[in-house]
């Protein structure tokens, strides 16, 4: 199967997936509901699940046992959007193409779906999964948890809205993008090689895998708000210098971001040696990551 028809079909499970953990629109409380599918469904690229997937497949995994841990931690980044776009932190009006959680229903609807989401991400991963011995699942909730709390996600959450302004160095900006985005993409790719059971020493190529990919991510994300369109990216663009946050663009310039998200790739596509052929799916998502054009 080629990248593309993969992706598409990766793609179209995790969609079904997340359509069936989401409470039915029409029931109570409504509204919230409505909301909490509005902020999941229909968009985004779904970058977490691909990795999640692309990792079990180096051992082999049943695609219906990576179903929960690729939507838990796409739950997970769907939450930290709503909330990013909130007037108290990005302040944006735009999400995936169409108006921003808060913008659609209210501020503090759009609180609550973070905090929904948040939960229905550790409910989906804490039912019990056919496959996973129950040790193992404890070992994937506890990753999840560290990884979107104040020592993951979140934490580098608040450095970032504590940066604005600021004049960081390149190793305090590398531990931003580390927490903020590289967290919950490491933890993607991790939960998937849980679900196959992976060695310590696979687990530790696939963490400096992971590492990479994940600053290569946030690196790409800032290059894209500096260049792209608002009508390609489906959300605000020249956000960043507008808002005076600290980023590889402003800090280095844009070639330079662009030469370090090269060497990012390299240092990725390196870190798979060991896995061969089997890793091919990670391989061409660390170039997805690159190319992408939104
Ligand atoms: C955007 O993430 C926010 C960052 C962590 C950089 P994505 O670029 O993965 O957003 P979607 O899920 O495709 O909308
Ligand atoms: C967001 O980073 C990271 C998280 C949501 C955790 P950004 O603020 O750069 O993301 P975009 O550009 O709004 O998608
Ligand atoms: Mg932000
Ligand atoms: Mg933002
Ligand atoms: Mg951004």
């Amino acid at each position: 199967m080629d990248f593309l028809t993969w992706m598409d079909t990766i793609q179209q499970r995790t969609e079904s997936a997340l359509e069936a953990a989401l409470p039915a629109p029409d029931l109570a409380p409504a509204r919230l509901h409505d909301a909490m599918r509005y902020a999941v469904l229909g968009g985004g690229k779904r970058v977490r699940p691909l990795l999640c997937h692309a990792a079990g497949a180096i051992f082999d995994v049943d695609s219906k046992v990576l179903d929960a841990p690729a939507i838990a931690v796409e739950l997970i980044h769907a939450y930290s959007l709503v909330h990013d776009d909130l007037p108290c932190m990005d302040d944006d009006d735009l999400r995936r193409g169409k108006p921003s959680c808060h913008v659609q229903f209210d501020e503090a609807t759009a609180l609550l779906v973070g905090d929904a989401l948040q939960t229905l991400a550790f409910q989906t991963l804490s039912t019990r999964l056919a496959g996973i011995a129950a040790a193992r699942q404890v070992d994937m909730l506890h990753l999840l948890a560290l990884a979107s709390g104040s020592r993951g996600m979140a934490g580098g959450q608040a450095i970032d809205l504590a940066a604005v302004g600021q004049q960081l160095t390149i190793g305090e900006l590398e531990y931003m993008h580390i927490h903020k985005t590289g967290a919950l993409i490491r933890a993607a790719v991790l939960l998937g090689a849980h679900c196959g059971e992976a060695a310590p020493d696979a687990l530790e190529h696939l963490r400096h895998f992971a590492n990479r990919i994940g600053l290569l991510f946030q690196v790409v994300d800032d290059i894209l708000d500096a260049e792209a369109s608002t009508a390609t990216l489906g959300k605000t663009a020249g956000k960043d210098a507008a808002q005076n946050k600290p980023t590889y663009v402003n800090i280095l310039g844009a070639r330079e971001a662009k030469t370090m998200a090269s060497k990012l790739r390299q240092d990725a596509h390196d870190a798979l040696a060991p896995f061969g052929d089997s890793a091919r799916r990670l391989h061409e998502l660390a170039d997805f990551i690159v190319e992408r054009t939104f």
